[in-house]
């Protein structure tokens, strides 16, 4: 496990860009595993600098996403697929074939869940996979559970997690209840996983993520054991690390 510290929320995601564009300069036909949320769409704008600045081609890249809500659409404004349109694809030379995410409206989920899999592993597996980390230490969206699935696979969400999308929702039965996820093992697939957080408020469940005990109450923790995995967090996040004595010096800021 590799910790790096960049000054701001800016420079970590310079840095997550750069790593990306580095893997995709060494191995232009890359397979990606891409996230959502808040903490990427840095990392998205910086490599859209970059393709317009010609430095980056995605002309053979693939990528899968980690999780889409279930019961959406891929237009639906709240969906991953129109995040992943509007953020990130649009603005990008990638194929419209190589860019997979799940199918919100699968009619058969289990069957969608195996094809999801498939495709992967038809792709020859996830080169780097980019992860934030919620709250409560989820990746995509696996949950604290008793249990961890490894495949992807459909999640009731949260009561908590479904409270907080209403906002973004009309009409609370328009709410997701449901996700599909890739789980904790197609993510451990990936050879290289690098995992972004900034800001104060993460600083907490990345502490309990590197220090504690493999838990499938904190399904991050299960990345310390991965063969690769990169931790790229800000300032406020190191200096909270330092303060709790997770880590026992600090880290160059850069
Ligand atoms: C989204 C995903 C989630 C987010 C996590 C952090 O595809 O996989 O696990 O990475 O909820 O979200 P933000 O970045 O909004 O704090």
């Amino acid at each position: 496990m590799k910790i790096l510290v960049g000054k701001n929320y800016d420079r970590v995601s310079e840095m997550t860009a750069n790593i990306i564009a580095t893997k995709v300069k060494e191995k232009p036909d890359a397979v990606l595993g891409l996230a959502t949320g808040g903490t990427p769409k840095g990392v998205y704008k910086r490599l859209i600098a970059m393709y317009n600045d010609k430095k980056i081609d995605f002309s053979k890249v693939k990528t899968f996403n980690l999780d889409e809500y279930y019961g959406l659409s891929s237009n639906h404004p709240q969906s991953y697929a129109y995040y992943m349109k509007t953020n990130f694809f649009d603005y990008i030379n990638i194929k419209e074939e190589n860019a997979h995410i799940p199918d919100g409206l699968a009619q058969d989920i289990d069957e969608e869940c195996h094809r999801y899999e498939q495709a992967i592993k038809d792709c020859g597996g996830i080169d780097l996979q980019l992860l934030g980390i919620g709250h409560n230490g989820h990746i995509g969206f696996n949950e604290p559970d008793d249990a961890l699935h490894t495949s992807t696979h459909l999640v009731n969400l949260h009561e908590k997690t479904i409270s907080a999308n209403s906002r973004f929702f009309g009409k609370d039965e328009e709410v997701p209840r449901q996700a599909i996820t890739m789980g904790i093992g197609s993510i451990f697939g990936a050879d290289e996983i690098v995992l972004i957080a900034s800001g104060e408020d993460k600083a907490e469940i990345i502490a309990k993520m590197i220090n504690g005990q493999l838990s499938s109450k904190l399904p991050a923790s299960m990345l310390q054991i991965h063969k690769s995995l990169t931790i790229i967090i800000d300032e406020p996040i190191q200096k909270h690390l330092y303060a709790e004595g997770v880590l026992k010096e600090q880290l160059k800021v850069v």
